[in-house]
């Protein structure tokens, strides 16, 4: 039996991994998180729950996705074998859906009709705001105006979808603001459920993203298993907010032999400034409401932040991320625009798969070392989702609009 001032301590170690994590917010929040993390709790232990859950990742989003083995650029670059996990092919073209379902379903049957989101790439607005179709709730995305313009095929999108999309102004307009914006009407309006895109901000966040986005892991392992009879040597995913790399890597974190890598965008390259790798470059610190790695500015306020990926340029990151660098278990590095861009091109022109930015700065990085492994090694790359709404960004660089 606990003593009182240990069950505190317990209570009060809740939601953190390591010393990152936790909640510091203001005290007005404090109660609808506590209520939102008792009920993902009780949803959790519900059968119905998890096979309600478990019936929209089979019947909505298409579950589970593919296991694909490029074999062409395996050919080509010599060294291991490259896998994609093809989050690209979920319904709505990336990742970010396992978590909207999750989260929806939480907000349904904690009674709310209005979902409220932020989104940079427009990936996790798009499916919110196909959730929030889906359920017959209203939903709101808050996009920073930079990204409006960028990723304008999801904003097209999320209007279609019947979303309320305002473009957030301030600042650098881009996904911090964004999520500003968000916070602050998630604080205003005690109707709302706030449904955030990445495994960031206070707790329960971060957990629960993960919850949702461990189905990637978990289908990963077992269909490696059952195709090549071993682990792959190397998992690699994109890092923003750190979502679908949580997903992939909880599935790997026990079996030691297997090299996990984070990858973060080092957009104009780490020593220009003009970057977005929170883990690479920053230093601990608090932002949202939550305590991670955190890019800073001389006053200690978030940095602006660059890179040529919407969904990536964010000046902290998810807390796990955080701890496994620390202990360890995880290393993350990082990959310029440049490098990207080079990789999204090899995976259309070699593969006729078309990825998302973000992705490309993982496939970037397993392009890098496949050379250097051995013919008998593979690694396996997170194809967090398509890339259609980058291809007006992407074709004028390489010279094809
Ligand atoms: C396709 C895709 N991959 C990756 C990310 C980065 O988010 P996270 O680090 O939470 O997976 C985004 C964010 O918008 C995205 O749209």
């Amino acid at each position: 039996m606990q003593s009182a001032a240990t069950a505190k301590a317990t209570e009060r170690r809740k939601g953190f991994f390591g010393e990152y994590g936790g909640s510091f917010v203001p005290p007005e929040l404090q109660p609808r998180l506590d209520e939102l993390a008792k009920a993902l709790d009780e949803a959790m232990a519900d059968p119905g729950f998890k096979k309600e859950l478990e019936r929209l990742q089979a019947e909505y989003i298409g579950r589970p996705s593919a296991l694909t083995e490029c074999c062409n650029i395996s050919n080509k670059y010599g060294g291991g074998r490259l896998f994609l996990k093809r989050e690209d092919l979920n319904h709505t073209g990336a990742h970010k859906i396992n978590n909207t379902v999750g989260q929806a379903l939480l907000a349904k049957r904690m009674g709310k009709t209005e979902l409220i989101a932020e989104t940079g790439a427009g990936m996790h607005g798009t499916a919110t705001a196909t959730v929030a179709a889906l359920m017959g709730m209203h939903c709101t995305v808050y996009m920073g105006a930079v990204d409006v313009k960028r990723q304008a095929p999801n904003v097209s999108r999320m209007k279609a979808l019947g979303a309320d999309v305002v473009a957030v102004e301030a600042g650098q307009k881009t996904l911090k603001e964004a999520v500003d914006a968000a916070l602050e009407a998630y604080i205003q309006r005690p109707d709302t459920f706030y449904l955030l895109g990445s495994a960031v901000g206070p707790h329960p966040f971060p957990g629960m993203v993960r919850y949702f986005q461990s189905v990637i892991g978990i289908e990963a392992r077992e269909q490696f298993l059952q195709r090549e009879g071993r682990l792959p040597d190397y998992v690699v995913a994109c890092v923003g907010g750190g979502s679908n790399a949580i997903g992939l890597f909880s599935g790997f974190l026990d079996d030691e032999s297997v090299h996990i890598t984070g990858v973060e965008p080092a957009g104009r390259g780490i020593e220009t400034g003009e970057h977005a790798a929170t883990l690479v470059a920053g230093a601990p610190g608090i932002i949202h409401g939550f305590r991670s790695y955190v890019l800073t500015d001389d006053d200690g306020e978030p940095a602006p932040v660059y890179s040529i990926s919407a969904g990536l340029d964010y000046p902290g990151v998810g807390p796990e991320h955080a701890h496994l660098k620390d202990i360890g278990r995880a290393e993350y590095v990082s990959v310029t625009d440049t490098e990207a861009v080079e990789a999204f091109s090899e995976l259309c022109r070699m593969e006729g798969i078309i990825p998302a930015l973000e992705s490309s700065h993982a496939v970037a990085h397993a392009l890098k070392i496949l050379p250097q492994m051995s013919a008998d090694q593979t690694v396996l790359v997170n194809l967090s989702g398509r890339g259609d709404k980058d291809l007006d960004s992407v074709l004028p660089l390489l010279g094809l609009a």
